[in-house]
């Protein structure tokens, strides 16, 4: 990590998570206006103008600052991968809530090096919140530290989920059954950066989700991993560009969360 000039990153990271956000909650707030567009024909596959705004925005700021590192969005696609170091950006996550407002919106950055998530920005500019973390330095939001849950059970706490996945109807419908005959509870808000950095705050137990993007968690996973909680291995195989299954928890739930996934969770 010798040459790689981490600090400016980090704090690059925040700075523009928290424009983006500003941004995005002006926008917001006038969503009315917006153009809204359906994704592949999916009516629940939203995206505004503003998703792709914001991500211009914080595409061209880092190529301005770091020209040599390499760049994965939701909405731009991805360029330099052979880069040492790649970011790893959802201009908005949460995009169904944010155009019908509901406030579980908030723009995620994250920055691999060698392949290792490292740095992560999540801001939230509803409920004030910066969640940031840096590999070796620990997780916060705003000032204060996270921490993930100390719970030895799943009845102790609430487990995120994610939104429903076609190609996942075999694996999410039964660990919903699982999870609630073994006397747990299911939440979900909408945004899988938060739900992860909730995961990371200890405020629920785990987050699930049968495929999720590396641009959805790659902030997420070096928040949980800094706030002492365990991850699945998220960018095996073509994690990066395809994603993967998705498993971040609390350690005292981590395994029994696994067993009600089952194999698929680690398969390719
Ligand atoms: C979605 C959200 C949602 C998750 C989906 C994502 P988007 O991202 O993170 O919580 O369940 O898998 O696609 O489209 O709002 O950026
Ligand atoms: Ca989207
Ligand atoms: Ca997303
Ligand atoms: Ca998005």
């Amino acid at each position: 990590l010798s040459q790689i000039d981490l600090d400016a990153r980090y704090t690059l990271a925040q700075e523009l998570a928290l424009a983006a956000a500003r941004q995005g909650k002006t926008r917001y707030n006038e969503r009315a206006k917006l153009t809204i567009e359906h994704k592949n024909n999916d009516f629940q596959d939203v995206v505004s103008e503003v998703d792709r705004q914001l991500e211009d925005l914080i595409r061209q700021t880092l190529a301005k600052r770091f020209p040599e590192d390499g760049f994965v969005g939701e909405e731009s696609g991805a360029a330099q991968l052979s880069a040492r170091c790649v970011w790893v950006v959802d201009p908005i996550d949460g995009t169904a809530c944010f155009v019908n407002g509901l406030h579980s919106w908030c723009v995620s950055i994250g920055m691999m090096i060698d392949g290792v998530p490292c740095v992560g920005a999540i801001a939230d500019p509803n409920h004030d919140e910066l969640f940031h973390g840096c590999i070796g330095r620990g997780a916060f939001v705003n000032n204060t530290p996270l921490r993930v849950s100390q719970a030895s059970d799943i009845r102790e706490g609430l487990t995120g989920v994610g939104t429903f996945h076609p190609s996942g109807k075999e694996n999410f419908l039964p660990f919903l059954q699982k999870l609630l005959a073994d006397g747990g509870m299911f939440i979900r808000n909408g945004s899988g950066a938060l739900t992860t950095a909730y995961v990371a705050a200890g405020r629920l137990i785990g987050y699930y989700e049968t495929q999720l993007k590396s641009w959805d968690c790659m902030a997420g996973l070096v928040l949980v991993a800094e706030a002492g909680g365990r991850r699945s291995d998220f960018l095996r195989g073509e994690g990066l560009l395809q994603g993967n299954p998705f498993l971040v928890a609390a350690p005292g739930v981590y395994d029994q969360l696994a067993r009600m996934i089952g194999p698929s969770l680690d398969e390719d």
